[in-house]
């Protein structure tokens, strides 16, 4: 490898801020630009001033070809009209967003999340919650870029259009927002860091009707990326696709704003690893099975069973990975291959990543990898031969499938830090951001946290199901029980005979059950 001497960084969200630290620390590079096409740093945790448009091209989102890359201007720098394509760089953030993940596993090892708590997080979950609001999260990584000078190395309003390698160097095109026009140039980089994230651009699947249904009413369809709080669904008969976390929280948030009951397509889909399906356990959550098609406003499920005058369908179906400015770096199911350690692309590891995994111990590992990406660029950390990275990765996919598993660290936090970190090794001369030696205490604390968030969920869950109780009694029901059994006995097979029972005991006639 050439020597390094001028790194772009691309993105300036957790990930991208942390990796300003590791190059910085390094003190051997002349040249660190971040690019950055928000106005601010945060990346997920940067909320819109604006509501987020519609949704568009529904089948490019379903083929998860969205996000394509876009034509350069012939000649730089130039200014040019704005482009029309949506790039998705709007925020998934609602007033009440908080963090599901205890702080202390979740922050920077050097830099502790302040212990601000929200009213509604401490009334969730104690006073001594582990959960923080998202405005903390975006100050906290406000914070991390705006020291040591290293807001003047980022660039805002600034998009990567492209980064190819010519010789050498990396050409990297740009694009700055204006407010009529955009301006394009190039800048010349020995090496790229790509922090750009994975959670932008929302996967809508392909559904017979959908689209139809989407004309019918412009905006009834949505993404939980779109979401941005309850009040919007007031007696509006939803229904959530999903099971992971943002299906459930939303549903669970919708329980009492919207038409009872929202109805959660989770039946055979995959709920998230750590949270599993307790949050649809509510009796009035309607637990369906995959959607088959939709007819004007009617959602049919592959069962037989259907709901008539649907409002909003919102699909909490996750997220596509794009990379619209590297062209020449494939995608494959839902996944960036050839990169080792899921840092190092291994046909050029002057280019590489930093958050190229699925949610876990996020941040920290995000520092790991910078730490080992700054290491590799300084020419102070030496990488196995290319038949080894090749190895590492394909024993990777005997192991856990070539999808989106295969960037799951959980559970083996510690081997991968400890790998990455032997990797990265102490740095040169006491130059370099240290990484301390993996700490059991955060994987405990980790896990400690999933099980508050699904105590939560019992206990509101439980309470629920007592309130039916009580509404059920005064019901006739043509001879079905009506006293109270625990929810596995009494699920969601009794209620879906009850066509629909709101929250005060009426049943709402117009619902197909
Ligand atoms: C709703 C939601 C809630 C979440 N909650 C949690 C949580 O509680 N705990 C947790 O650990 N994780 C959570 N996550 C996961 C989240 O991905 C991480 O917290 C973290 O934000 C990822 O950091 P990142 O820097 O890799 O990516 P991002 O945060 O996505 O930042 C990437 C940045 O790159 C910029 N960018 C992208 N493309 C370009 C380009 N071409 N040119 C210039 N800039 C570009 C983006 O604008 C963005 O600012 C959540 C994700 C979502 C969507
Ligand atoms: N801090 C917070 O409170 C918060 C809130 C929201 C999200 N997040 C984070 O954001 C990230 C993304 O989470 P996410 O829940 O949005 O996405 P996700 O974890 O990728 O889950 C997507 C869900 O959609 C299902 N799905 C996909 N296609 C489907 C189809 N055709 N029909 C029915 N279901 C389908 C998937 O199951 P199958 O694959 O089996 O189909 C899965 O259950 C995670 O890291 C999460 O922790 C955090």
């Amino acid at each position: 490898m050439v020597a390094v001497k001028r790194v772009a960084v691309i993105g300036a969200g957790p990930a991208g801020a942390i990796t300003i630290d590791a190059l910085a620390k390094e003190k051997s590079f002349d040249l660190i630009r971040v690019f950055e096409r928000r106005e601010a740093p945060g990346g997920c945790w940067l909320a819109d001033k604006q509501p987020p448009p519609l949704l568009s091209d529904l089948a490019a989102l379903a083929s998860r070809s969205a996000d394509a890359p876009i034509p350069l201007p012939d000649r730089l720098p130039a200014q040019r009209p704005k482009i029309a394509n949506p790039r998705y760089a709007e925020s998934s953030i609602y007033p009440y967003l908080e963090t599901n993940i205890d702080s202390i596993p979740m922050e920077f090892t050097q830099e502790p999340i302040p212990a601000e708590r929200s009213q509604r997080s401490i009334a969730l979950h104690g006073h001594d919650t582990p959960f923080r609001h998202w405005s903390v999260m975006q100050r906290y990584i406000q914070g991390l870029v705006d020291r040591n000078g290293y807001q003047d190395l980022v660039s805002y309003n600034t998009t990567v259009e492209r980064a190819e390698k010519v010789g050498h160097e990396w050409k990297v095109t740009l694009r700055k927002d204006g407010a009529e026009k955009d301006y394009w140039w190039v800048e010349w980089f020995d090496a790229v860091v790509v922090a750009s994230g994975h959670y932008s651009v929302p996967y809508v699947p392909a559904i017979e009707g959908l689209e139809q249904f989407e004309k019918l009413r412009p905006g009834s369809v949505m993404h939980s990326k779109q979401f941005r709080g309850k009040e919007y669904f007031q007696g509006k008969r939803v229904v959530i696709v999903g099971a992971s976390v943002s299906g459930a929280d939303v549903a669970v948030d919708l329980v009492n704003t919207a038409v009872s009951p929202v109805y959660a397509v989770v039946s055979g889909h995959r709920a998230n690893a750590y949270f599993g399906d307790e949050a649809f356990n509510h009796s009035q959550i309607s637990k369906q099975p995959s959607i088959s098609r939709i007819e004007a406003r009617n959602v049919h499920f592959v069962d037989g069973n259907s709901v008539r005058d649907v409002d909003n369908i919102i699909f909490g179906t996750g997220y596509s990975w794009t990379l619209p400015f590297l062209p020449q770096v494939e995608v494959r199911n839902n996944r960036v291959p050839n990169l080792y350690q899921h840092v190092v692309y291994q046909k050029d590891p002057t280019l590489l990543f930093v958050g190229a995994v699925a949610a876990g111990l996020t941040f920290k590992i995000f520092e790991y990898q910078a730490v080992l990406a700054a290491r590799i660029l300084a020419g102070r950390a030496i990488l196995p031969p290319l038949a080894e990275q090749e190895k590492w990765e394909q024993d990777r996919i005997a192991a856990r499938g070539d999808g989106p598993k295969f960037t799951l660290v959980f559970p083996d936090f510690e081997d991968y830090f400890e790998d990455v970190r032997a990797l990265a090794g102490p740095g040169e001369h006491g130059l370099g951001r240290q990484l301390p030696p993996f700490k059991r205490e955060w994987f405990k604390a980790f896990l400690d946290g999933h099980e508050l968030r699904k105590k939560m969920w019992r206990r509101i869950n439980a309470q629920a199901w007592d309130e039916l109780d009580v509404n059920l009694n005064g019901l006739d029901l043509g001879g079905q029980k009506k006293t109270r059994s625990p929810p596995p006995t009494y699920g969601p097979d009794l209620l879906n005979k009850i066509p629909n029972v709101t929250q005060r005991g009426r049943l709402d006639p117009s619902i197909v059950g």
